[in-house]
């Protein structure tokens, strides 16, 4: 069984980063025809602050991906179980997410949103691993770089637990769990 590690994030730190986004996203956006799209389920919590950051007239909009094969190295395909209800054409549209670790979602959702025939497509992550990259996510806004480490809380999970959880928090993975990536 995995457990609740050490804060790696506080919600203090997180909220001094969102009111920063939040300040960026407002001028970069102003006068434009904004629509903020949160990634499902991860990214609930971080929207959830970050529309409240931004002083703009904004739309507000959610997809809902999950993203299978994470525990194989050959075989990641990211399926959309809830796609949107608003219309791109046109639009500003700023993809909010939980965390870009491989990019394989983000790559998916540029290509998805790309034939849509937006305004513009930016990407704004609250969290990011670099070091597990395989394929390019341009990344316009980001909150935080993490080193390659499992994290819960603030919308993130494992196994759907902990989405709950105030802060960002390492996850202590036991033996058994590193060899078969169970709670992961
Ligand atoms: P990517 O397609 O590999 O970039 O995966 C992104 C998704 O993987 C995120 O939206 C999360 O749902 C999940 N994920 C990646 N790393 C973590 C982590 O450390 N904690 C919780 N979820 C993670
Ligand atoms: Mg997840």
């Amino acid at each position: 069984m995995s457990r609740v590690g050490e804060v790696l994030i506080s919600e203090e730190e997180i909220s001094a980063k969102v009111r920063e986004l939040g300040a960026r996203i407002s001028r970069d956006y102003q006068g434009k025809d904004l629509l903020m799209v949160g990634i499902l389920k991860g990214a609930f919590v971080f929207l959830a602050d970050l529309v409240r950051a931004v002083t703009l007239p904004l739309r507000l909009d959610f997809l809902g991906v999950a993203s299978y094969g994470k525990k194989t190295v050959s075989s990641e395909e990211v399926k959309v179980f809830k796609d949107l209800n608003e219309p791109v054409a046109g639009r500003n549209v700023l993809i909010v997410e939980d965390i870009i670790d491989s990019g394989i979602t983000t790559d998916y959702l540029m290509r998805l949103l790309a034939v849509r025939s937006p305004a513009s497509v930016k990407i704004c992550a609250l969290l990011d691993k670099p070091d597990r990259r395989k394929v390019t996510a341009p990344l316009d806004y980001w909150g935080f770089q993490i080193a390659d480490r499992f994290v819960v809380g603030y919308g993130l999970d494992a196994a759907e637990r902990y989405r709950n959880l105030p802060a960002i928090h390492l996850l202590e993975l036991d033996d058994e769990d590193r060899l078969t990536e169970k709670g992961v």
